[in-house]
């Protein structure tokens, strides 16, 4: 099949890939750009797991074609943190032990991410319905909402002190 070639600007880089039209997002991130982080559950858009932040929006990157992002600029988890300089997301799912077997976790903190810049003062409620669209079979959810909702407390005392 005759190939694509996309711009588009991942984790703060620009880069060009060549693609076939049929792949799916999800697909040319892991497997042409080596962005493993991108987890891929159901690939039917239910699990969350594959979620990435779009031109600031989350998205279920299984349920986008590559060619849908050209000229986009996506955040994968790789460009969120990393094992040196984890975001204060992945603290504090750290910290409240928002994960088990890790699976969900980059769709959680990335999908978690784009709902605190939305709202930075969320409920219980607000992220509840906000990471609803994210399955996670092992946590019970729980310890996910509380590291959420304590790094949005985090954040706010950051600027109160700033
Ligand atoms: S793999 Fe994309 S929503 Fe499940
Ligand atoms: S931590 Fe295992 S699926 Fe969420």
């Amino acid at each position: 099949m005759e190939k694509i070639r996309l711009n588009m600007t991942v984790n703060g880089k620009e880069i060009d890939v060549l693609t076939e039209p049929r792949q799916l997002l999800a697909h040319v991130l892991r497997e042409e750009l080596k962005l493993t982080g991108t987890h891929i559950g159901c690939e039917t858009s239910h699990c969350g797991a594959c979620t990435i932040d779009m031109n600031e929006m989350s998205v279920k990157s299984c349920s986008v074609f590559a060619a849908q992002a050209q000229g986009a600029n996506i955040t994968t988890i790789e460009g969120l943190g990393t094992p040196d300089g984890l975001h204060l997301l992945q603290e504090m799912f750290k910290e409240h032990h928002g994960l088990q077997c890790g699976y969900c976790t980059p769709g959680m903190i990335t999908r978690a991410y784009r709902l605190l810049q939305e709202n930075s003062n969320p409920t219980e409620e607000d992220v509840r319905f906000g990471m609803s669209g994210n399955l996670c079979r092992c946590t019970g959810y729980q310890n996910i909402v509380k590291a959420i909702l304590a790094t949005a407390e985090k954040m706010s005392e950051m600027k109160e002190s700033a």
